[in-house]
């Protein structure tokens, strides 16, 4: 077989598969699925040869605009709704667990470490509300568990994260904490503000062709991870934000959706958050913040 029509170029294509080399079944499931789900997407629209093209070139430009600083195709694949479908089959909740969320493409390795309670507002704006978050993360069974380390990564008051705006200090609202012996954690941060994702390239020739916005409501995005535990990775949305209920990236879950309240006066903060995670314990993980 290897001659084709219309009828049989999909069982031809998927008869190749491991025909001049090895190939493992988990290799032939993906690849057998893309070439099915592939060729019903061309035959569906009908897609002609220069919207073909079109597409090549579309992926070639959103590939010259990743770098160290940017990640065009986790952008895309928020966009589509994929991350998020990706993580929620990663990471499926059957128990009482913190739900997870996307990473998203704004994360840094390696953030600065920080004592309990201190503040990762490297600068000042006029529009900024101070927030003094804290909570406890616990085991299944309810117990809070000491050692965690908690990245947190958050937009400025501006709008935009510090890797992408040469105007903020290095590593502005970015900090690595652990919760004390009773798993209590703490920090000082902003209020997060509503953001549009990078829309000038081709992200935003995707949202345009979709006739969608970039907007994102208020959240503020954590890695909560120890050894013995599955890693998770969520965001915290703020519930009075604009956009909540039409996130571009789709990425809201009801269980993550927190209150900002009037501050204690012992915070000396604009704001008071509380918000506490359940980690699942998963024997032989290991904490992939912890380096
Ligand atoms: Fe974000």
């Amino acid at each position: 077989m290897g001659i084709v029509n219309q009828d049989n170029i999909t069982d031809v294509v998927i008869a190749s598969l491991g025909k001049h080399g090895d190939i493992t079944g988990r290799q032939r499931e993906i690849m057998a699925a893309l070439i099915t789900h592939l060729h019903g997407f061309i035959k569906e629209t009908r897609l002609q040869h220069h919207e073909f093209l079109a597409a090549c070139d579309y992926l070639a430009r959103a590939g010259k605009l990743c770098n160290d600083n940017r990640q065009e195709f986790i952008l895309l694949g928020d966009i589509l709704g994929a991350e998020v479908l990706v993580d929620m089959m990663t990471n499926p909740v059957a128990g009482g667990e913190s739900e997870s969320t996307v990473l998203g493409p704004f994360y840094r390795e390696n953030p600065p470490v920080m004592p309990k309670g201190g503040s990762i507002i490297l600068k000042h704006y006029d529009n900024e509300e101070t927030v003094y978050y804290e909570g406890y993360v616990r085991d299944e069974a309810g117990r809070g568990v000491p050692g965690v380390t908690l990245d947190v990564w958050e937009d400025a008051p501006n709008g935009v994260y510090e890797n992408l705006d040469p105007d903020q200090p290095e590593y502005n609202l970015r900090g690595r904490f652990e919760t004390d012996e009773n798993g209590h954690y703490a920090f000082v941060a902003v209020r997060p503000v509503p953001y549009p994702i990078p829309d000038d390239e081709t992200a935003g020739e995707l949202l345009r062709f979709m006739g969608h916005h970039p907007n994102r409501p208020g959240h503020v995005h954590f890695i909560v991870a120890k050894e013995g535990f599955r890693p998770l990775i969520s965001q915290i949305f703020d519930a009075d934000s604009a956009w909540l209920d039409d996130d571009s990236v789709f990425a809201v879950k009801e269980s993550l959706i927190g209150k900002f309240r009037p501050a204690r006066p012992e915070h000396g903060t604009d704001l008071h958050f509380e918000f506490d995670f359940v980690l699942k314990e998963a024997a032989g993980t290991q904490a992939i913040a912890a380096e």
